[in-house]
């Protein structure tokens, strides 16, 4: 094994599973609540252990969620698995707080085009909403992740200034967030671009308070990867079989898919507590699920090649 080409690799890395929030917010027609719930249950017993759920968000934005209080009732609890879910605004923090959430997620871009068109507001009036979320989910005991869209480029206004996401992930800390999950929202990273992004961040933060969320959608997402595995980065966000999207990022096909993701880190000789062959088995379920042919490379091939 070449570990040699890398000059850090860990022993381990974080895998944050955001297929039933980020995967099915993007399906056309709503899952119904059981096949979301047997979705998780598979992904539970695969080893997932940070999940992020549903999201509390307006129904009428995305009513594919629109059942948020419901899955949550029947999410299986064990032990260490922790739950998240979006939450945009003191109304969702309500909702969240009533489905006994672990965690929030706010989240915001960094082009104003693409935040204006999730949120209906602009960036600064988004930091301000997050007042009203961040200070009182924590004072009621919930951690708070955030999400940075849009960073390596937005569909609306093309190239973005990474130095504006600086800026912003330094208020996010200072309200709380315990986490900022920085996303390639429409998967047109690549690994240079990357490198650059995150010189510029881990000037200013510790590398195990970020998180790296990409789109797959040219086929880059894990190469750029490798790239936030050597410069530091330990949690990965990613979705089952490659399911999901953002709504309102037009082109922003499926995430990163979680069993190319833990079979590459398996591969390097990183530990991630998940076991693929249960993995490969949530990816079939969540195909049964949405019932549509999913795009993940190794959902598609399988995990042994033909020679083994
Ligand atoms: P708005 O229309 O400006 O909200 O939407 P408002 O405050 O004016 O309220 C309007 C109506 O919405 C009211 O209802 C509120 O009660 C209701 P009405 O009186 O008209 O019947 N409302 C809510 N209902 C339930 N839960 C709530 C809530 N808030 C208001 N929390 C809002 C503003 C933020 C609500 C809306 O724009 C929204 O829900 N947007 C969500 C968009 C979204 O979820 N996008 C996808 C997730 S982001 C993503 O995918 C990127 C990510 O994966 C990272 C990456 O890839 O880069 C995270
Ligand atoms: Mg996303």
């Amino acid at each position: 094994m070449n570990r040699q080409l890398f000059a850090s690799l860990p022993d381990r890395v974080q895998v944050y599973e955001v297929s039933p929030r980020d995967g099915l917010q993007n399906e056309p027609l709503q899952v119904p609540t059981p096949g979301k719930v047997r979705l998780i249950e598979a992904l539970v017993a695969a080893g997932l252990r940070r999940l992020e759920a549903t999201s509390f968000v307006s129904p009428r934005w995305v009513p594919q969620l629109a059942d948020a209080e419901q899955l949550a009732r029947f999410l299986p609890r064990r032990e260490g698995v922790t739950y998240s879910a979006l939450c945009p605004n003191a109304q969702g923090l309500e909702r969240a707080l009533g489905a006994h959430m672990d965690e929030v997620a706010v989240f915001l871009s960094v082009s104003e085009t693409h935040n204006k068109k999730n949120v209906n507001k602009t960036v600064a009036e988004t930091l301000a909403a997050f007042r009203d979320v961040v200070p009182p989910a924590l004072a009621a005991g919930l951690r708070v992740r955030a999400y940075l869209s849009t960073l390596w480029g937005c569909p609306y206004e093309g190239t973005v200034d990474p130095r504006k996401g600086v800026e912003i992930v330094r208020r996010l800390f200072d309200l709380g967030c315990y986490e900022v999950s920085l996303g390639d929202t429409i998967g047109v990273g690549t690994p240079l671009q990357t490198r650059k992004i995150l010189d510029l961040f881990l000037e200013e933060f510790p590398a195990s308070r970020l998180a790296l969320h990409f789109h797959d959608t040219r086929g880059t997402a894990l190469a750029n990867v490798m790239v936030g595995l050597e410069l530091g980065i330990r949690t990965f966000d990613a979705s089952i079989a490659g399911l999901g999207g953002c709504p309102y990022a037009p082109g922003a096909a499926g995430n990163l898919a979680t069993e190319d993701l833990v079979y590459t880190l398996h591969g390097m000789g990183i530990e991630t507590g998940i076991d693929l062959d249960k993995l490969v088995e949530a990816g079939r379920v969540a195909e049964a699920v949405v019932g549509r042919p999913l795009p993940g490379k190794v959902h598609q091939a399988g995990v042994r090649s033909l020679r083994g």
